[in-house]
C-alpha cells in the first residue's frame, strides 16, 4: 500500500547545512523525502532525526553512475502513479583561492559540483517530475549576482547556475513546470570551514612568492568575511523558506533570503567602477563592510 504524504521530493547535500536542515523539515511538514547524501553514516545520522518518511539515498551528483542508481532506487520506492513533487538541488562546495593561481582542475570541479552536476541531476529526474507536474528548486547565492576576491570560481559557478536557470524555467513553463531560484546571503553552516580549510591547503600548495602577492588581500577578505557571520541567517530558516517556495502555486522566479543577498542583486544598478573602489577601501579598512550589507 502506498503510504499518505503530501509528495515525493528529493533533495542532494542533505548530510549538514542547508539541505540537512530542509530534508528534516519537509519530513515534519509530511513530505516523502529522498536525501542526497554521499556516505552511510551521513544517512543513519538523517534517519536517527527523521519523523516521517525519510530515505537517504547515496549519491554524488558528480557521478553519472550514482545519479542513475539514485533515480532507480526512487523509483522502486513510489507507488506506480506517483511522481516528484520536486527536486532540490542544493548539493555545493565553496573553491576560494586567487585566480590568478587556481589549479584549473580545482575551477573544473567547482563548477562540476555546482552547475553541471545540478543540470545533471534534474535531467535525470525530470520525467518523474513531470508525472507529478512538479517542480525544480535551484540554490544559488548572492554571489551570483556579485562577485568578490577570491570567490572568484564559486562566483563563477552561481552566476551560471542563475543563468542556467533562467533558461530551464523559460523551457518547462509550457507544461506549468516551476523553475525556482533561491538566493542566499550568509547561512551559517559547515560550507564556511570545509572553505577556508581547503582554501588555506591550496594556498600553502602554491609557491612563497605566489603567496606573497596576495597574502594581505587575502588575509582581509577572510576578515570581511568572517564579519559577514554576524548578520548570517540560520539554516533552519532558509528551510522554512525554502518550503514556502516550494509550496507556493505560482512560485517567483526567485526568492532572496538575507540583507546581503538583496544588496547583491541590487548592487547591478551600482557601476562598476564604483562597486571596485568599494570593496578596495572596504578591504584596506577605510570603509565599513555593513555598507554591503555584511
Ligand atoms: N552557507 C552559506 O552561507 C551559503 C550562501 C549562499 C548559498 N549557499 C549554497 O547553499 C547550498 C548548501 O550549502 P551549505 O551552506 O548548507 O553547505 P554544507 O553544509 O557544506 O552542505 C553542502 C552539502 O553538499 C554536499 N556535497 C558536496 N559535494 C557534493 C557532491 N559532489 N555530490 C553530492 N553532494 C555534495 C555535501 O556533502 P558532504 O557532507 O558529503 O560533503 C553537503 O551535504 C550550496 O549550494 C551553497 O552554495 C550557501
Amino acid at each position: 500500500m502506498c503510504p499518505k504524504n503530501k509528495g515525493a521530493v528529493f533533495i542532494t547535500g542533505a548530510s549538514t547545512g542547508i539541505g540537512r536542515e530542509t530534508a528534516l523539515f519537509f519530513d515534519k511538514a509530511g513530505y516523502r523525502v529522498f536525501a542526497g547524501v554521499r556516505n552511510a553514516q551521513a544517512g543513519e545520522s538523517l534517519l536517527a532525526e527523521a519523523a516521517f518518511q525519510l530515505t537517504p539515498i547515496i549519491i554524488d551528483i558528480t557521478k553519472p553512475r550514482e545519479i542513475e542508481n539514485a533515480v532507480h532506487t526512487v523509483s522502486q520506492k513510489l507507488c506506480p502513479y506517483e511522481g516528484i513533487t520536486g527536486i532540490i538541488n542544493n548539493a555545493g562546495i565553496v573553491v576560494g583561492g586567487p585566480l590568478e593561481f587556481m589549479k584549473i582542475e580545482d575551477f573544473r570541479y567547482q563548477v562540476e559540483v555546482n552547475l553541471i552536476g545540478q543540470l545533471a541531476v534534474t535531467q535525470s529526474f525530470l520525467p518523474m517530475i513531470r508525472k507529478a507536474k512538479g517542480r525544480v528548486l535551484f540554490v544559488g547565492s548572492g554571489a551570483g549576482w556579485f562577485a568578490l576576491p577570491f570567490s572568484g570560481a564559486y562566483a563563477a559557478s552561481k552566476f551560471a547556475l542563475r543563468g542556467m536557470a533562467d533558461a530551464l524555467r523559460r523551457e518547462l513553463d509550457q507544461w506549468q513546470l516551476h523553475v525556482v531560484l533561491i538566493e542566499l546571503g550568509t547561512v551559517m553552516t559547515p560550507i564556511w570551514d570545509k572553505s577556508f580549510s581547503d582554501t588555506k591547503q591550496r594556498v600553502a600548495e602554491m609557491g612563497k612568492e605566489e603567496q606573497s602577492l596576495y597574502d594581505e588581500r587575502g588575509a582581509a577578505m577572510e576578515k570581511l568575511m568572517r564579519s559577514g557571520w554576524k548578520n548570517s541567517v540560520l539554516a533552519e530558516d532558509v528551510a522554512k523558506m525554502i518550503l514556502m517556495a516550494f509550496e507556493k502555486k505560482c512560485p517567483k522566479a526567485r526568492y532572496q533570503f538575507g540583507k546581503d543577498a538583496r544588496m547583491a542583486v541590487l548592487s547591478v544598478f551600482v557601476p562598476d567602477c564604483l562597486k571596485d573602489w568599494l570593496i578596495r577601501n572596504i578591504l584596506k579598512g577605510k570603509i565599513p563592510s555593513a555598507l554591503m550589507g555584511w
